[in-house]
């Protein structure tokens, strides 16, 4: 598998949108997918650590033209199918339901349940089901109160031993986030599947509003096409002791009246 992903992705239609860098929406105008796509490297990294994690149930909140979405529904497909979460509110509007079409495209629309309503509504919803994951993928917001949402929900909603993946690290509330959530103990940092680590350069940028605000008007500038991405993957080593702890009391305070 490894020999044929040095060559080509893990589908056509993958290999397609990076050699064109375009994506087409049903009207046949054409978008060039990057940077708000994650990188070729960053993607392969998704697909391999899915196949080796041989992950059934995946969440990805953040789908935006799908490009992650494609990567890992194709490791979903190659382990033999499952369920695939997919959360974004402007999947059918700012984003065209490019994301959508991709995936019709490559035959993997049937694993997908799209939620079209922001992750601070869906993800709670998720939890009341009793929903849980293998694999769950934040690229969302990525302001402070959000991302510290979508984190703390993705660490109920995550298998013990499932893989987080947060994306964007260098922005620091990002990386905030996933240092808050996923401390030494009941996480370990998988290194191999993780991205470079952001520069103390960028670090001390993207504490800067003003830098943020320049990036977010011209991020090409600044990412070069797509193919400066940094992510962190986290693997869970046992569920928070809360919900146990919890459940005891309530349990108490039921005895005793
Ligand atoms: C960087 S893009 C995702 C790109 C995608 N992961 C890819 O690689 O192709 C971020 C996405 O987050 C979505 N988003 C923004 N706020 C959100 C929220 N509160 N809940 C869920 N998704 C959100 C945006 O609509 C956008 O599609």
């Amino acid at each position: 598998m490894d020999a044929l992903l040095e060559r080509r992705g893990p589908n056509v239609l993958l290999d397609q949108i990076y050699a064109t860098r375009t994506v087409e929406d049903s009207r046949g105008n054409r978008f060039d997918p990057f940077p708000v796509a994650i990188s070729y490297n960053e993607g392969r990294a998704l697909y391999r650590l899915a196949r080796k994690a041989r992950a059934r149930r995946i969440l990805e909140v953040g789908m935006g033209y799908g490009i992650s979405t494609l990567f890992l529904c194709q490791a979903l497909r190659d382990n033999g199918g499952g369920v695939y979460a997919a959360v974004d509110p402007l999947e059918r509007t700012r984003w065209r339901s490019i994301g959508l079409r991709n995936l019709q495209n490559a035959g993997l629309e049937d694993l997908v349940t799209l939620h079209e309503a922001p992750s601070y509504e869906v993800l709670p919803q998720l939890l009341r089901e009793r929903e849980r994951y293998g694999l769950i993928f934040i690229d969302g917001a990525h302001q402070l109160d959000y991302v510290f949402v979508d984190a703390f929900y993705a660490d109920k909603l995550l298998e013990p031993e499932g893989f987080l993946v947060f994306d964007d690290v260098w922005a620091r509330p990002v990386a905030r986030a996933a240092a808050l959530f996923c401390r030494p103990g009941r996480y370990r940092r998988v290194p191999g599947s993780s991205g470079p680590h952001p520069s103390p350069l960028w670090r001390l940028l993207s504490q800067s509003p003003w830098f943020l605000r320049a990036l977010a008007k011209n991020p090409r500038w600044f990412f070069g096409g797509g193919r400066g991405s940094y992510w962190w993957t986290f693997q869970k080593m046992q569920d928070d002791f809360l919900p146990r702890a919890y459940t005891l009391a309530n349990r108490d305070s039921s005895t005793l009246a």
